[in-house]
């Protein structure tokens, strides 16, 4: 097991707060802002596009990033393509797939916003959406994405875990169901990479989506897509770095991974990400996820023991512990966490309003958990909250 309080040393501001917002953005390591800091200092430059010094510089340092990713990932580089966040990656395969009216996709109620939305709008072309809800746990059960296949499936698109329960979908299992049943299968894995051991290339899926500035600890505007046959996908955007021919008749795409990153790429961000993933990799991801879900299950079980206190998802969860104080508003109680004890966590419907409704609730609060959260930090979190449900006795 890592030395937890070494690793806070490499993210400053968690001498002010307790950060509980993991889930919807984790806090840069130092090392992560010095990497960035070093591509505006030592080397700024265009990718690709330069014959000199810094362009050289900049390219190769971005080109060492996608190894690092990919590597991370176990997948092939050539394959592993930057975007901007999990959003921009999830839609960048509802528009390059060809669909035809009548084609079928399995979803889930679980579903970010990122992985519906693009799913339901489809529906304009014709293309039929199943969306399969959890058993009562929160859980998706691979058979029911079974039972939900017709022989027009096509694609099958889940969470690998649910950033408002926290519930693990057993991805491996329904990667499996998708092409027995001749389909492709998309996992988002906005809440798995970097927080638990997560081998893409062994999964054998045909889309991986993740952003940067999550488990990765990459900076906010990063995000990778994996996509394991580069041809069956028409990029979504045209333009410089895509093509190596062009007449006024027509042009010539480069091949992957170029042909998806149009124009002047995130540079510092994506080599930012570059190190991040080296940082997690040096922890480790089977320790990481040994200590946040070990926070996590002790947080949730005890917020359970609390009056007027609910708890929602799966007692076997990832780092995501979603609550309400029965009585108050969501918001209000984030909003007391962080006046009286700085404790920062979301609240809302976490862009996951399906997931809400299958809760039957408007919002909850969420608490999640990284790398860098402590035993401490979940022991003040409890004892506030536990003041908290006081008010509403
Ligand atoms: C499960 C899941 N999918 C997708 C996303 C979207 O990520 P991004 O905002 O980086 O595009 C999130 C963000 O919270 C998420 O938790």
């Amino acid at each position: 097991m890592y030395d937890v309080l070494a690793v806070r040393e490499d993210f400053p501001v968690l001498r002010e707060v307790i950060y509980l917002d993991s889930a919807a953005t984790t806090q840069t390591p130092v090392q992560v802002v010095a990497a960035m800091n070093d591509y505006f200092y030592k080397y700024a430059g265009n990718h690709g596009r330069g014959a000199h010094r810094l362009a050289r510089e900049a390219t190769n340092h971005y080109e060492d990033a996608r190894e690092n990713v990919a590597k991370f990932l176990n997948v092939d580089p050539t394959k592993t393509i930057f975007t901007k966040n999990a959003t921009e990656s999830i839609n960048m395969v509802a528009h390059g797939l060809e669909w035809t009216s009548g084609d079928h996709i399995v979803t889930t109620l679980i579903e970010h916003h990122s992985n519906l939305l693009p799913w339901i709008r489809l529906r304009k072309l014709g293309v039929e959406v199943t969306i399969i809800e959890p058993d009562t746990n929160g859980m998706i059960v691979p058979k029911d994405v079974e039972n939900a296949m017709t022989d027009r499936t096509c694609l099958v698109a889940v969470t690998h875990v649910s950033n408002v329960l926290g519930s693990i979908t057993d991805v491996s299992k329904i990667t499996k169901i998708a092409h027995r049943g001749g389909s492709k299968i998309l996992v988002d894995g906005s809440q798995s990479a970097g927080h638990m051991p997560v081998d893409v290339g062994a999964l054998d899926c045909d889309f991986f989506a993740t952003p940067g500035h999550k488990g990765l600890l990459g900076p906010q505007g990063t995000g990778v897509l994996y996509v394991r046959e580069p041809d069956i996908l028409e990029p979504t955007y045209l333009g410089g770095g895509t093509v190596h021919a062009v007449t006024t008749n027509g042009f010539e795409l480069e091949p992957s991974p170029a042909r998806f990153e149009a124009g002047t790429p995130n540079l510092p961000g994506v080599i930012g990400l570059g190190r991040a993933v080296e940082y997690v990799q040096e922890i480790g991801t089977e320790d990481i996820e040994r200590h946040e879900t070990s926070l996590a299950r002790d947080a949730a079980s005890r917020l359970e023991e609390l009056p007027s206190v609910e708890v929602y998802g799966p007692a076997k969860r990832a780092a995501v512990v979603p609550f309400n104080v029965v009585g108050l508003n969501p918001h209000d109680v984030a909003m007391i966490l962080d006046e009286t004890k700085k404790i920062c966590v979301r609240s809302g419907y976490h862009c996951a309003m399906p997931s809400l409704g299958f809760l039957g609730v408007e919002g909850a609060v969420r608490a999640s958990f990284g790398l860098y959260s402590t035993q401490e930090e979940v022991d003040i979190f409890i004892d506030t909250v536990a003041q908290i449900t006081s008010l509403v006795a």
